[in-house]
């Protein structure tokens, strides 16, 4: 289990889904270009953890926006990857365990987390096909 295949494909703008890599929660999410504005609209160098959407995604996927779905203060699974679920402050994810606030780059903005939601290592292997690990 190194590796994680996702076929990206049927999911929509907008839409996230929870897949599973090492044993752990994955957010996939696609972003809408609102939420891809919203992401580069913040000034970088005011965030607890400061990093682009750029640098969290891949060059020419900026709306795939990939990470493990474990909140960075103590480890619970942040809402949001699931329709209907409340996506925070920040429109991004919600860690309901003490209050995280993540963007629609899975940054943190509010909360106690430390850090953002950390991006695994993976390739795109075709336009739609993602390999995690
Ligand atoms: Fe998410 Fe504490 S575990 S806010």
């Amino acid at each position: 289990e190194s590796s994680t295949e996702i076929d990206t494909s049927t999911i929509q703008p907008g839409q996230a889904i929870k897949a599973v890599f090492r044993k752990q929660p994955l957010f996939v999410r696609r972003l809408t270009p609102q939420e891809i504005a919203a992401a580069n609209a913040v000034n970088v160098g005011s965030l607890r953890d400061p990093q682009t959407l750029q640098e969290r995604t891949k060059e020419g996927h900026e709306d795939m926006l990939i990470t493990m779905g474990v909140c960075t203060h103590l480890g619970c699974v942040p809402l949001g990857a699931a329709e209907g679920e409340v996506k925070g402050e920040f429109g991004g994810y919600f860690c309901p365990c003490h209050g995280s606030h993540y963007d629609t780059a899975a940054r943190i903005r509010k909360g106690p987390a430390p850090t953002n939601l950390e991006v695994p290592e993976y390739e795109f292997t075709s336009d739609t096909v993602v390999r995690v690990g």
